[in-house]
């Protein structure tokens, strides 16, 4: 092939979607043509997933219908449970990726591939990501797990999951905006995984297993817990000067810092806009703005010295950190969120469906390569 690879393959269109119109230049981010601004003022995160996966707004029946499932779905099968209290402490990420993979088993429908039975399981999984996420929490934190209670929505079941009160009002539509801003984004790198493998007629289960593993990345989903990380070393009770340092310095060894830069926003993400506001809103309530004002500090540095605007992890940490989450869940909390938007990318691959299978630009020796046998190659051979 003489055709050059795209580095990344930026600038590549691999597919066709109805999902998520991306426009980087302008900052804008739809979802079905509903733009993310509006969903974050106006809609709940049931409203996006029914929004994504039937590519319209449910009725009010329908969003009840929805609930309800979502409700009887979220209590996990107990061998589930079993298998999280025998899983050894590490990075949470590889927990999630083990445990979403071990509720294929006790799916029903595991096995069926058509367009219903996908719907189903998408509900289904959706549901029980929040409880494993949560569990996962608690598991981690020495507390044994509590059960959903059927009567609170996604967002607040989550925060009742992991800390064992109902949250106040700020708490959870706070969570519930994040859970909105994350459900999808075009074909970021773990739903191109997902469709990638949906797109081998693999089931649900395994598509949201390959964007579990290839969100864990740093470069992707990892950024958020990176972005607290680097909060943290800095330390609530920096200077400006202290912020200023550290940023330069990163930037003086040529490190990323974490939490900015994308590869198609020339804009501000609008995600950001509203993590921002909600990191200032949680600090303020909370009476501890300290991390909100750090990060703004390090904004400015960034913006100042390299034009590269936040993305949507850098006001997610502080948001989370402000919300009670320990670190250690803010990649895992990614997935209780994009789940919705790997699914209904599966469910798009699957109705119209043709194999994933692009070229390579070879750039190996040049062919052909004389064999020499084994037992005449000398020891450094190459
Ligand atoms: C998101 C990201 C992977 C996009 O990568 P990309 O499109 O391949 O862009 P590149 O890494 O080629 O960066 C382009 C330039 O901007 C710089 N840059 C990009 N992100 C940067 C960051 N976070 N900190 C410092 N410099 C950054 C690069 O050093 C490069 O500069 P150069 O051209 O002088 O070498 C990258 O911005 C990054 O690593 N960000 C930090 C991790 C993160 O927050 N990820 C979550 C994304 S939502």
């Amino acid at each position: 092939m003489s055709v050059a690879a795209a580095a990344g393959l930026e600038g590549v269109v691999a597919t066709s979607s109805r999902l998520c119109y991306l426009d980087g230049e302008r900052g804008v981010l739809a979802y079905c043509g509903h733009d993310i601004h509006d969903l974050a003022r106006e809609a709940t995160f049931e409203e996006v997933c029914y929004l994504l996966w039937h590519q319209r707004l449910p009725s009010r029946a329908e969003l009840g219908d929805l609930q309800t499932e979502l409700a009887r779905a979220r209590p996990l099968p107990e061998p589930v449970l079993r298998l999280m209290r025998s899983l050894p402490p590490g990075n949470l990420m590889d927990a999630v990726r083990t445990v979403v993979s071990a509720l294929a088993h006790y799916d029903p429908d595991a096995d069926d591939n058509s367009q219903t039975a996908a719907i189903r399981k998408a509900v289904r999984v959706t549901a029980q990501a929040g409880t494993v996420v949560a569990t996962l929490g608690r598991l981690a934190a020495g507390r044994a797990p509590i059960d959903p209670d059927p009567v609170l929505g996604h967002a607040a079941n989550f925060l009742y999951l992991l800390t064992g009160d109902r949250p106040e009002a700020l708490a959870e539509r706070a969570f519930d905006v994040a859970l909105i801003l994350h459900a999808d984004h075009e074909l970021n790198a773990s739903t191109f995984a997902g469709r990638v493998a949906a797109a081998t007629l693999t089931d649900l289960y395994s598509t949201v297993v390959a964007g579990v593993a290839t969100l864990k990345g740093p470069l992707h989903g990892g950024a958020n817990a990176e972005v607290m990380k680097l909060l943290e070393s800095i330390g609530e009770d920096a200077d400006d000067e202290r912020v200023t340092t550290t940023i330069t310095g990163m930037l003086g060894r040529k490190q990323k810092v974490p939490g900015f830069g994308h590869r198609v926003y020339r804009t501000e993400d609008p995600r950001a806009t509203h993590l921002r506001q909600m990191s200032r809103d949680l600090g303020q309530q909370g009476g501890n703005s300290r991390w909100f004002e750090i990060s703004q500090r390090i904004e400015e540095v960034m913006r100042t010295e390299t034009g590269i605007n936040a993305n949507v992890d850098f006001y997610s940490a502080s948001t989370y950190h402000a919300l009670g989450i320990a670190t250690d869940l803010f990649t895992p909390i990614f997935v209780v969120s994009r789940v919705s938007g790997w699914t209904a990318h599966a469910l798009e691959q699957y109705a119209n469906n043709r194999l994933i299978r692009p070229r390579a630009e070879y750039v190996g020796p040049d062919y052909p390569q004389s064999f020499v046998p084994l037992a005449e190659r000398p020891p450094a051979f190459r």
